[in-house]
């Protein structure tokens, strides 16, 4: 464990992926049939390919990097029905059956993952708690005493309080008993191990690049070979294919951020996360080396916004201000989804496409939501229904809740695809170290990125996916897109879609 150097935040490690080994499974080197294709190996792809084959069905998993390296690994790792206040919303926005629906679908998650770590006996770290939402501003007292009574009238065990255990004061909070938290990866890791085999396969290295629609329906991946399959999966986070252009105007993207840190004073146990912004999210992980408090939040537009390293430094400050931080080992960013109506999308990518399913949208919730999305997919492909396939239901139409998200969320990708085309850029190459500029060359927009041993690096910054300009991101060294959230290395390297296609490197010296 190296412990970070307070106030450089450039060099980002995930717990959950230093703690567990990387995965080596083969590429796809040949033409192959499987009843169904599964597009991505994040918690989705992973969990729904081991329930299909578990129903007797021949799956593959393609994943264009290793699996569980994404989002998965980048997590919170809370194990929760309490998504924020959702429940208010939900019953106000789409009626009450939907929020039983969703309130049933992930608390069966955190059942169906308990019942699995204790078939398998994973060593996963998993552990029951208390899940708190709070607030410090009295304006929120009247949303929060509501999702008591939704949430209870919804079967969830909820109740009000005024105290919790952390050591600042509070105006109120709801307390959701009987949710866990635990290791994502080592959990994930287990249920992967029992896929590849028997006609099964996880194929890694292997980025899906389009896909073919039809009675058969197949994948094409970069290297040239093809999956055909009954049905198809896309579980690649943000969805890689979507030609009808139904998903970049339905969800927008946030970027959050971690810190695992070491604290002077005993952390009481439990999971919090306030209701108010800026959101401020713990949690305790126990580790080999000791317990490390998970200081979670400070969110926002993906290449919108300050100097991204602001956003652990922000962390870091909260952390001091309620406990002594005294080393910060790990931290780490994530990406998430967000949907306009604030359901994820689940079920068939569209009305005609009969055969392709899809799985987005989780908010910052994707482990419960991943896993009841595995369990609806798994239901849609083997049984033709699911009990909770209304409320996660891809083609559901439900104006009233998202036009004005739609109207904002649409508005701002016009704006920045409009800023970033015309706004004045400097054209001397003074790019300090380590540090990445975009830069007027010859007439044209260039990123140029220099590394540590002054070898500078330069990309096209138009972003392959819809055109817009991307922005940097110093904290994680990336191109990333303000549109819909495609990131790339400094060498152009695609790190997020949607895109499928790498930036154009320039020059070279
Ligand atoms: Fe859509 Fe960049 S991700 S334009």
């Amino acid at each position: 464990m190296d412990n970070k150097n307070i106030s450089s935040f450039t060099n980002p490690k995930s717990y959950w992926l230093s703690s567990t080994e990387e995965t080596n499974f083969p590429p796809l080197r040949e033409d192959i049939s499987v009843d169904v294709a599964i597009v991505g190996g994040g918690m989705v792809g992973i969990t729904t390919a081991f329930l299909l084959k578990r129903g007797g069905l021949k799956v593959s998993v393609l994943e264009s990097d290793h699996i569980l390296q994404g989002v998965t690994a980048h997590t919170t790792g809370k194990l929760t029905s309490q998504h924020g206040l959702i429940y208010g919303k939900i019953k106000s926005q789409h009626g009450t059956e939907k929020a039983k629906q969703y309130a049933e679908a992930n608390e069966s998650a955190i059942k169906f993952i308990s019942n699995i770590i204790n078939e398998k006996q994973i060593n996963c770290d998993f552990s029951s708690q208390s899940s708190f939402v709070y607030t410090q501003k009295d304006k929120y007292i009247g949303q929060i005493n509501k999702e008591v009574e939704i949430a209870s009238a919804m079967g969830i065990n909820a109740s009000y309080t005024e105290t919790i255990p952390l050591p600042f004061s509070i105006k109120g909070a709801v307390e959701f008993k009987n949710q866990a938290q635990f290791h994502p990866l080592k959990y994930l890791l287990s249920l992967a191990e029992d896929i590849h085999g028997d006609g099964c396969n996880i194929f890694e290295m292997t980025p899906a690049v389009d896909m073919e629609k039809g009675t058969i329906t197949r994948v094409i991946t970069k290297n040239g070979y093809k999956v055909t399959a009954k049905k198809i999966i896309i579980a690649s986070h943000y969805p890689f294919y979507d030609k009808a252009n139904l998903y970049f105007s339905r969800i927008y993207v946030h970027r959050s951020y971690i810190l695992a840190a070491k604290i002077k004073e005993n952390f009481p146990g439990g999971m919090y996360i306030n209701a108010e912004q800026p959101v401020r999210s713990l949690r305790s992980i126990p580790t080999e080396d000791g317990e490390l408090i998970v200081f979670a939040g400070d969110h926002h537009k993906t290449g919108q916004g300050p100097n991204t390293i602001n956003h652990y430094q922000n962390l870091e400050k909260f952390g001091n201000n309620i406990y002594t931080i005294e080393s910060i080992p790990y931290y780490w960013s994530t990406q998430d989804c967000m949907p306009l109506d604030n359901l994820p999308h689940v079920g068939n990518l569209s009305e005609n496409t009969p055969n392709i399913y899809i799985a987005t949208g989780f908010r910052k919730w994707g482990m419960t939501n991943s896993t009841a999305s595995a369990i609806i997919l798994k239901d849609l492909i083997v049984n033709g229904s699911s009990p909770w396939g209304d409320v996660y239901n891809p083609s559901r139409f439900t104006p009233m809740a998202s036009i004005k998200n739609f109207i904002v969320e649409n508005f701002n990708v016009a704006e920045q695809f409009i800023s970033g085309k015309v706004s004045r850029l400097p054209d001397e190459l003074d790019v300090p170290v380590g540090d990445g500029k975009v830069l007027e060359i010859k007439g044209k927009r260039v990123g140029v990125y220099r590394d540590e041993n002054n070898k500078l690096y330069f990309v096209d910054t138009t972003c392959p996916h819809l055109g817009c300009e991307l922005k940097w991101n110093l904290a994680e060294k990336s191109w990333d897109c303000p549109c819909h959230g495609s990131r790339y290395t400094y060498k152009g390297e695609v790190l997020e879609g949607p895109t499928t296609k790498p930036l154009k490197r320039l020059y070279y010296n």
